[in-house]
Parts: structure tokens; C-alpha cells; sequence
């Protein structure tokens, strides 16, 4: 774990954790992490996956620059995405990246952009709306829905149901972090992480993407934090409502996923945790 995290420190992957357990952890404890050994002790790289039921989410493919492009990550993509189960990712930018997910069998789906702003001041949650289905709905905002603090266990279920899979485990380890909240509204739910005056947002979800802006924009109001920021992909309500309330985009990813993600996950629906997927 020292060679990983020192891989991983250097590209600036624990600034979200202070001090563990964190997102590595999780790969190690529930899915797969694997290190690409430099045969002193140390790493050349790593990578990561976690399960969510079939779904293999790839959290993580790092690789030192001084030993990119020799094979290194190639080799790690092959034993960590082996077979044909349902895979996703977000993927960097980075050339290399995007080409090994899609020999892998990904492909790019929507952009995934990471947002940050003031916690305060937005909408408040709105009340569900009469069309259930209509997705391209954008969310509406009133006062009368409001999140309420829940047990991982009471929101697993829809957890599974919007992530595309079961992860009961993951999802109370998760919530047995300190600052952890799981908060749930009616039809939807969203775990809230407060570390400091700052809170990250996800996973959250919901049967509608009303639900799932609800449920989000509900964790947000109970946390009380200052700032906040997460994962959101690019077709869901979410991105014009808070880009129009003032957020800002810090970073952006692509979401990549294989034929049969794309029948599981609505990305309108579900904003997954930037690094628990
Ligand atoms: C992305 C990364 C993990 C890949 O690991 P790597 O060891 O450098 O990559 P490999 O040498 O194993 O493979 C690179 C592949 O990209 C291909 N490639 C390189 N440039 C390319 C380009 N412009 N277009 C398409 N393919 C390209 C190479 O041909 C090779 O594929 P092949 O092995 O099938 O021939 C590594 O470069 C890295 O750590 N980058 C910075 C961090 C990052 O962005 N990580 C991804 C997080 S999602």
C-alpha cells in the first residue's frame, strides 16, 4: 500500500481523504488493486476497480511518467478487466487512456464534469413532478421536499437500482467514514462527506432525475457546508441548474462504458462519487 499511495500521491489522488482509510482501501477491500512492481520495492504504476453487482467500475489506471507508454498500463488494464462483464470509467483526457478503454470494449458516453460551488444559497429541493418519465425535464425548485439523515442499508436498494449494481458493502463503509452522511427524500438518495467547510456530494440517485437533482440538492441544504463539490455527468439536469446558479467546472472526465453499462446506468439519474464510481 506505501508504493501505491506513493504512485498515487504523485498524481495528486488522496487530496479529497485526509489520511486513511480512503478510496484505495475500498479498491483493496472491494473490488481489485494492482501494482505494477518496479522491482525494488516500489511501483511504476497502478490500477483499481470496484464492484458494483456485474458492473466492474475501473477507479483507477496510473502509470509514472517516466515509464508511460511501455506497456505498463496495457498490462494492468488486462488483469484488472478481464472477460466480458459490464464495465464503466472516467476516463482523463489523456490520449493512452481513452485508446486502451476502448480496445477494452468502453466507449465514450457522455462528458463527466466536476463541479464545485457555494453549498448555500441554491434551490431547494422541488416537489416531484407530475410526469414522472419526462427526462429531459429540468428540475423546478419549491420547498417541500427535504432530505432526511438514513442508515446505508435503507438506501442500498436504490443505490443498486441507479448505480447499475449492488454494493451494500461498499456503501457502509462508506457511510461509517467520519463527516459521512447518507440522506434520503422519497424517491430518491445521496451521501454527503463533510471535511471541513466542505462537503462532496455522491453517490446519489433517484428514479427520476428530479429525484436524483432533489435528493442532491436536499443532502446539500441539511450539510450546512460552506462549498461543495461533485461528479456529474453532462446530460444530467443538474449541470444547467447549478453552471446557471454560478458553479464552476474544476475538471472533466469522459464517461466510458461498455454496450451493456448503457442498458443499466441513466446518467441523468446519478451522480456517482468522484472516486468510489
Ligand atoms: C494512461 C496511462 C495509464 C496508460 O499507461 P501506459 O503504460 O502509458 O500505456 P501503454 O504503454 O500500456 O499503452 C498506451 C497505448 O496507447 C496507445 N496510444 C498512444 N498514443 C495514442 C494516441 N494518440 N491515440 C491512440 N492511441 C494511442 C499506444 O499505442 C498503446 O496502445 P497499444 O499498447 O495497444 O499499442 C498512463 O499513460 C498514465 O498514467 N497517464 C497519466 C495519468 C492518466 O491520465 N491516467 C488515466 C486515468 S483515467
Amino acid at each position: 500500500m506505501p508504493a501505491v499511495r506513493q504512485v498515487a500521491q504523485k498524481f495528486g489522488l488522496l487530496g479529497g481523504w485526509s489520511g486513511t482509510p480512503d478510496f484505495l482501501d475500498a479498491e483493496r477491500s472491494f473490488g481489485a488493486l494492482l501494482l505494477a512492481p518496479d522491482g525494488a520495492g516500489g511501483a511504476l504504476g497502478f490500477g483499481g476497480t470496484l464492484r458494483r453487482g456485474a458492473v466492474t467500475h475501473l477507479g483507477d489506471l496510473f502509470v509514472l511518467p517516466e515509464h508511460q507508454s511501455s506497456g505498463v498500463g496495457r498490462a494492468l488494464l488486462t488483469e484488472l478487466l478481464p472477460g466480458d462483464g459490464p464495465k464503466v470509467t472516467f476516463a482523463s483526457s489523456d490520449p493512452r487512456a481513452v485508446a486502451l478503454y476502448v480496445r477494452h470494449g468502453l466507449r465514450p458516453w457522455t462528458p463527466l464534469l466536476y463541479l464545485t460551488g457555494p453549498a448555500t444559497g441554491l434551490p431547494t429541493p422541488s416537489a416531484r413532478p407530475t410526469q414522472a418519465e419526462d427526462v429531459a425535464a429540468r428540475p423546478t425548485w419549491a420547498k417541500d421536499v427535504e432530505a432526511r439523515p438514513v442508515r446505508a442499508e435503507d438506501v442500498a436498494a436504490l443505490d443498486a437500482h441507479a448505480s447499475g449494481g449492488a454494493r451494500s458493502d461498499t456503501l457502509a463503509w462508506y457511510a461509517g467514514l467520519p463527516g459521512v452522511t447518507m440522506y434520503a427524500t422519497d424517491g430518491g438518495y445521496a451521501a454527503a462527506r463533510l471535511t471541513g467547510p466542505d462537503v462532496v456530494i455522491g453517490p446519489a440517485g433517484g428514479e427520476t432525475s428530479q429525484d436524483c437533482a432533489d435528493a442532491v440538492l436536499g443532502a446539500l441544504a441539511g450539510t450546512r457546508a460552506r462549498s461543495a463539490r461533485m461528479a456529474v455527468p453532462g446530460t444530467h439536469p443538474l449541470v444547467p441548474a447549478l453552471l446557471g446558479a454560478g458553479w464552476r467546472i474544476a475538471d472533466m472526465d469522459t464517461l466510458m462504458a461498455d454496450d451493456a453499462v448503457l442498458a443499466l446506468i441513466r446518467p441523468d439519474r446519478y451522480v456517482p462519487h468522484p472516486d468510489l464510481g
